[in-house]
């Protein structure tokens, strides 16, 4: 394959060089209609990219040209059989894998920590899940384990499908080719969240991605390679799952109106990882690995040596800072960074996440280091930790309770009762409670402090108040 074409580019360049009479979509006419102002001139060259399906430029749900070849490629360097680009996110991708593969009624295990589009994928699929507990360690989510996917064939045989998340949002990766053996042992699907991953795979400094191993998996280039924001794709790999059930799941969830801006985005990353793929995976790993060699000197920073005895893996571009171990609270400690120009991706209950991606600049190590030098000689600081996550308990099926008849109630009124909606921090997007699950005390405890220790949650009104189910169960 032609791994140096960038076929959208070059039929989006055709169509520029000749000169056309704008009598469609979108609006702003290439660019001649933007409002006067700061747009003006910030818009004027990505408009000229934003373009519509016109019969040149293909059409991202029924492709047969230049975004049908573009996809082909990407397949070829993501050792897939075929890939969707998603222009709604991997939260779309993640909608689109449950669509085509559960029915309604039908079981899907899960781990718990998945990220809320799984949920709402729960709730417009009606498939019922059965959760995997995930263990915590420092307070954060670790992944599952071979062992405990085994357990949940035991305990579930009929399932058919199982949702996997790796690596997670702190870069903790599970066994996934031990795992696919597993699920495909018990002739169920595998389906792989791997938003924070489409980058390994390409530098022997990180961990190995088996995701060829799923039957779907999901990626957000927007992410960890350098696509624009929301781009993300969904590859294909064998046959195990119908391609026209999958194709018309991703014309439910993705918008009719495709972002050029974004295809053409995703076009350049898919050259740039075939032909530079181990240079840019191995100098984000070079600078992260600088990052964190530096910040170990001042706090405590999670390592694949604690993670080895788990079982998991770690992808060594995320920088999880351990300040409850350093006696600092992570929700001050990120206030004062971000007071000295220092955004970090996460604040968890007892650690600071920093994700060095292909735009991070290594001079910049010094800045942060200077930055947490002031954290760490600080008088410290009570750490705000939080308990660990309540355990789920699920009384209806996320789409049972999406369609129940609901109201918004005070936290403290809303005890014992069932949520009606996803309530998650956001960042990471992993739900305190999903829709069907019990508003108990502990989930209330937690909401409580957290909120007070400065967490914003979706899914509470603007008062804090939590929408649940008008049915008593
Ligand atoms: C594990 C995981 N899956 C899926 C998503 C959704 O990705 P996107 O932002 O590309 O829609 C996220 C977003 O943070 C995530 O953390």
């Amino acid at each position: 394959m032609d791994q140096a074409r960038l076929p959208i580019w070059e039929q989006v360049k055709k169509y520029q060089q000749k000169d056309r009479v704008w009598l469609h979509f979108p609006g702003h006419g290439g660019g001649l209609g933007l409002p006067v102002g700061e747009a003006t001139a910030a818009f004027a060259e990505v408009a000229r990219l934003d373009l519509t399906e016109l019969p040149e430029l293909d059409d991202l749900h029924s492709p047969t040209g230049a975004i049908a070849e573009a996809q082909e490629l990407a397949a070829d360097v993501w050792h897939a059989d075929k890939t969707y680009f998603l222009v709604n996110g991997s939260s779309a991708g993640v909608l689109a894998m449950v669509l085509a593969t559960c029915s309604p009624g039908e079981l899907i295990l899960a781990p718990r920590n998945a990220h809320s589009s799984f949920y709402h994928a729960l709730a417009l699929s009606g498939a019922v899940p059965r959760y995997l507990t995930v263990a915590e360690q420092n307070g954060l989510p670790l992944n599952v384990t071979p062992k405990a996917v085994k357990e949940a064939f035991v305990r579930h045989p009929q399932a058919r499908v199982f949702f996997l998340t790796s690596p997670g949002y702190n870069g903790i990766c599970a066994e996934v080719a031990e795992i696919a053996a597993i699920v495909r042992s018990h002739g169920a699907l595998l389906l792989l969240d791997e938003a924070h991953g489409a980058h390994l795979g390409f530098s022997r400094s990180l961990p190995v991605s088996a995701g060829h191993l799923a039957d779907l998996r999901v990626q957000s280039w927007h992410k960890t390679l350098a696509a624009l924001t929301p781009g993300a794709v969904l590859h294909q790999h064998g046959v195990r799952v119908d391609q026209h059930r999958l194709r018309s799941a991703l014309q439910l969830v993705q918008t009719s109106s495709p972002s050029y801006p974004l295809l053409l985005s995703l076009d350049a990353v898919r050259r740039e990882m075939a032909f530079c793929g181990e240079a840019v995976a191995g100098e984000m790993a070079e600078k992260a690995s600088q990052l964190r060699f530096a910040v170990a000197k001042l706090l405590p920073v999670l390592t694949e040596t604690e993670l080895a005895p788990v079982g998991f893996r770690l992808d060594t571009t995320r920088v999880t800072i351990l300040t409850s171990q350093a006696g600092i609270c992570s929700f001050t400690a990120a206030r004062r960074l971000a007071q000295l120009g220092i955004d970090l991706e996460l604040v968890q209950a007892g650690a600071l996440l920093a994700v060095v991606g292909p735009g991070f600049h290594v001079k910049n190590v010094k800045r942060v280091v200077t930055a947490l030098s002031s954290l760490a000689q600080q008088k410290p600081e009570k750490s705000r930790a939080l308990p660990p996550l309540p355990q789920a308990d699920v009384v209806l099926s996320p789409r049972e309770a999406f369609y129940c008849a609901s109201r918004y109630v005070a936290l403290q009124d809303a005890k014992g009762q069932i949520a009606a909606a996803t309530v998650a921090s956001y960042p990471p997007g992993m739900p305190l409670v999903a829709p069907g699950e019990r508003v108990t005390d502990d989930v209330v405890t937690y909401l409580q402090l957290a909120s007070r220790a400065g967490v914003a949650f979706r899914g509470l009104d603007g008062e804090d108040r939590i929408k649940i189910c008008k049915v008593e169960k």
